[in-house]
């Protein structure tokens, strides 16, 4: 069966488009094709059925070996990246911040350059600065996955949700999404709006005036500030954290008061259409941003983001791995 064979994507993969991945790494979604992205998610679609079966391994990345260098916190991001390596069978090697010698006064460039040395194949890097993977890449010769950094992009993220919107609701071209909450500390807003106007969605951000970059509407997104009228219409409706640790000073009053006036719960979901998608890139402040009622209500997809999640990255690590510089 297909457990033994080296080729399994190919196996599994039905190449619609005969779209070519030629980038050693994935530092944004802004670098991206409408094909490029429809290439991921098409083969995040074959490899996810790896993870339901019996024997959840395949051999693709046999003998690579990642490293996963996570200087912010995470849990979903860095436990699907770590998941999906040892579902590929690549060899692993895990730095945090604090585990590291960034802690000594390493610079970046001379730890990535360490690292290097131990001849790995690719780089998955969560960084607090925006840029810190593009760096990197000039850098270092293995593949860099960007794997969000500072307040610029978190494009796994975005792939992963334009994965669950195009399985739930069949499509991306004309879907519209809403974005509430801290928009200007986002990444992934960022990433998801790159993403889904160059698929085709609508998207609408809503929240308080000072978390939404002025001038984003160049972006080709629409602007409110009035949550109810936001979720008129959409066919997603995805959450977002407000990033305190990003704010060097408050942005509003209080959260009790941000949760009255832009939380979403029963109340606004009065005005959104019976199968809005509820969504959440994760960690939820429940009680903030959404309600329980909400988070655990029939629509609500956010664990089914997590899943997805594994079979993008697999999906990712598996495209970079097949880059050869003659491709570019
Ligand atoms: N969505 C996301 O990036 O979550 P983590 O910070 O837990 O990885």
């Amino acid at each position: 069966m297909l457990e033994g064979k080296t080729d399994v994507v190919e196996e599994l993969t039905p190449n619609k488009s005969n779209t070519q991945w030629t980038k050693k790494d994935l530092l944004g979604i802004k670098d991206l094709s409408a094909e490029e992205i429809e290439l991921v998610l098409d083969t995040a679609a074959s490899l996810r059925q790896v993870s339901e079966r019996s024997i959840k391994k395949v051999p693709t990345l046999r003998g690579r070996t990642v490293v996963n260098f996570f200087i912010e916190p995470s849990t979903r991001t860095r436990a699907s990246f770590e998941l999906a390596e040892k579902r590929l069978s690549a060899d692993t090697l895990n730095f945090s911040g604090g585990s590291s010698s960034l802690v000594k006064g390493e610079t970046l460039k001379d730890t990535a350059k360490t690292v290097e040395a131990l001849q790995v194949d690719l780089i998955v890097i969560r960084h607090p600065s925006s840029g810190a993977p593009h760096r990197l890449s000039e850098y270092v010769k293995p593949g860099i996955i960007n794997a969000g950094d500072g307040i610029n992009e978190h494009p796994t993220q975005a792939l992963l949700d334009m994965y669950t919107l195009r399985e739930k609701k069949g499509r991306l071209k004309g879907l519209k999404v809403c974005f509430i909450g801290d928009i200007l500390h986002s990444r992934v807003a960022r990433s998801n709006i790159w993403g889904l106007t160059k698929m085709g969605a609508k998207v609408m951000v809503a929240g308080p005036k000072m978390l939404i970059p002025k001038e984003i509407e160049k972006m080709g997104v629409e602007v409110s500030y009035d949550v109810k009228k936001a979720v008129k219409d959409a066919d997603a409706i995805n959450l977002l954290r407000i990033q305190l640790e990003r704010q060097n000073e408050p942005f509003f009053p209080s959260l009790r008061e941000y949760a009255r006036y832009y939380g979403l719960n029963s109340d606004v979901m009065k005005n959104a259409k019976e199968d809005a998608l509820i969504m959440h890139p994760g960690p939820t402040n429940r009680g903030i941003e959404l309600s329980s009622e909400v988070a655990e209500s029939s629509g609500s997809v956010i664990l089914e983001q997590v899943t997805n999640g594994l079979a993008v990255r697999m999906a990712v690590l598996y495209l970079l791995s097949m880059y050869k510089p003659e491709n570019k």
